[in-house]
């Protein structure tokens, strides 16, 4: 996926990837990981996603990256939060209290900037790139997060060649292969979700799974 595709996306406001409550996996499973109150965690690939919020109310420093700055805008507009920019060398970052994001590339984002990172979030965004763009997308997130951090990833899982993508096919095999060089996995939850997404029944793909896993980084 080239920026232009979310430009576009976010342009014509085509984002049905946006949810209109926080996560119910991330309210479900988020205190398994036993992260303390006042940590910072990263959220990759954030759009305006209202989980930053849930993610804040439970008193953690959120930062966020995301490549549209209407995606970013509309967050802060979208929540009533009064908020500083600040031009950086390839991003600008946007603060208000206890939520940071830096709109940009997450492949030019410098790893010095998340050094105090101890956990991270990653919903629709390891299944937002195609499979080679996804091998490089794991290679940065290893590269961005400090050893220990501990994270939630969540992912869809269908027949690829019923659909095209995004969001892509994600399998465990998958993430066993790529991911488990970098980070410890624990698969926490899977569940059959076609029903609640018709726009999967309408295209006809006959199976969808959503799955939750707890990441740790080695090192
Ligand atoms: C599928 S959406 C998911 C957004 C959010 N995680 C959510 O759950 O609503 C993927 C997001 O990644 C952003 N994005 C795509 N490529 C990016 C990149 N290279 N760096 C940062 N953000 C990127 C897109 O603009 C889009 O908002």
């Amino acid at each position: 996926m080239q920026p232009s595709f979310w430009h576009d996306k976010w342009a014509s406001q085509q984002i049905g990837f946006h949810l209109g409550e926080v996560n119910p996996l991330l309210v479900d499973n988020w205190d398994s990981l036993n992260i303390k109150s006042g940590a910072k965690v990263f959220v990759p690939l954030c759009g305006k996603s209202l989980d930053l919020c849930f993610l804040a109310e439970q008193g953690l420093d959120v930062v966020g990256c995301e490549l549209s700055q209407t995606a970013v805008e509309q967050f802060f507009s979208d929540n009533q939060l009064d908020v500083d920019a600040q031009a950086l060398a390839d991003h600008t970052l946007y603060r208000t209290e206890q939520v940071a994001i830096y709109q940009g590339d997450l492949f030019t984002l410098p790893a010095h900037l998340l050094e105090d990172i101890s956990a991270f979030y990653d919903r629709a965004a390891l299944i937002a790139w195609p499979d080679e763009m996804r091998r490089q997308y794991v290679l940065q997130l290893a590269k961005l997060l400090p050893p220990k951090s501990i994270g939630l990833l969540i992912t869809l899982d269908y027949p690829q060649e019923t659909l095209t993508g995004p969001p892509f096919a994600v399998s465990n095999d998958w993430i066993m292969e790529h991911m488990s060089e970098h980070f410890e996995i624990e698969l926490l939850h899977t569940e059959d979700v076609l029903a609640d997404n018709p726009s999967f029944v309408k295209k006809q793909v006959p199976w969808l799974t959503e799955s939750v896993y707890r990441l740790t980084r080695k090192g």
